[in-house]
């Protein structure tokens, strides 16, 4: 089952969080000479006009990005995210927001690597065929954990993973606990950055709890909720599990919620950024 297309959701408050983090991990790596490698297990389309019918169908960016174009912040992270996102949109109308492997594209030097699987037969193409003249970019038309097995660890040790299903399925849950055992045996050195939707509770705090049991040390949890715990009431917040983070990631999403939480302006809003497991 593929029915779940991003174009409908890109740019929401569960992407600025998401993608925030991205941009803190990746700007940190980047601090280095040395190569790196982003692996992006479910990549998406990359690209995504905040015109088109699906997001205006939505209009979830209206509650996201939208209510951040205008600010300037004062957190450096915070600041870096919009200024990728400006690379996209040079005449300062907000028009198009990046997907993930985007904005890594936008963030990386010539000798970094780029690897992405996407399983969607409308999103692989168009994702595709933006990364094919880039220099050390293996995009696959394959499943995010067979992924795993085929393309990690990668010729360069040091980078980051990112892991963002859709959890359409109840499996997917477990299915990443799995997948995720595989690919640190694998690439034990990389930062991994799961994404995870806050909906029912108890349900997340379990999958949070699988993620702690597994044994991989070093896990800091970021969460932003907009509203309070609502069974059964849709998404209510989101958030990254980061395993091997740097170690200045959560001051910097520190400063950058703090401003992010401002500019959304909502009451019932409130986050979290704890060390789960130590390193
Ligand atoms: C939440 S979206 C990804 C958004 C993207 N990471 C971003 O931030 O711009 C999830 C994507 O996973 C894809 N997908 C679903 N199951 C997959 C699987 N088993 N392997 C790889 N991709 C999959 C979907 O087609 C969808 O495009």
């Amino acid at each position: 089952m593929l029915s779940y297309r991003h174009s409908y959701h890109a740019g929401n408050h569960a992407d600025v969080i998401k993608h925030l983090t991205e941009v803190a991990i990746l700007d940190y790596l980047l601090k280095k000479d040395k190569p790196l490698c982003y692996h992006d297990t479910h990549a998406g389309a990359g690209l995504y006009s905040l015109q088109s019918e699906h997001a205006q169908k939505t209009a979830e960016f209206k509650d996201g990005i939208a209510k951040l174009w205008h600010y300037q912040p004062q957190s450096v992270v915070l600041r870096k995210y919009l200024a990728v996102i400006k690379q996209l949109n040079p005449d300062n109308e907000l028009n198009f927001y990046p997907g993930s492997p985007k904005i890594a594209a936008l963030m990386l030097r010539e000798q970094d690597h780029m690897q992405a699987t996407e399983l969607h037969p409308t999103d692989f193409p168009i994702l595709k065929s933006q990364f094919v003249k880039r220099r050390y970019s293996r995009i696959e038309n394959t499943d995010a954990y067979a992924g795993f097995k085929a393309m990690l660890p990668p010729l360069v040790k040091r980078g980051l993973v990112l892991i963002d299903p859709p959890y359409e399925l109840r499996t997917e849950y477990q299915d990443l606990v799995t997948g995720l055992l595989d690919a640190y045996k694998r690439w034990p050195q990389a930062t991994y950055a799961i994404w995870y939707p806050v909906i029912e509770r108890n349900a997340i705090e379990a999958f949070i709890a699988a993620i702690v049991n597994t044994g991989i040390r070093n896990q800091l949890r970021i969460e932003f909720n907009l509203h309070a715990d609502s069974q059964g009431h849709g998404m209510t917040g989101s958030g990254m599990l980061v395993i091997n983070p740097p170690y200045t990631l959560a001051e910097d999403l520190k400063l950058a919620l703090t401003e992010v939480q401002q500019q959304l302006g909502l009451a019932s809003s409130h986050y979290q950024i704890t060390q789960l497991v130590g390193e």
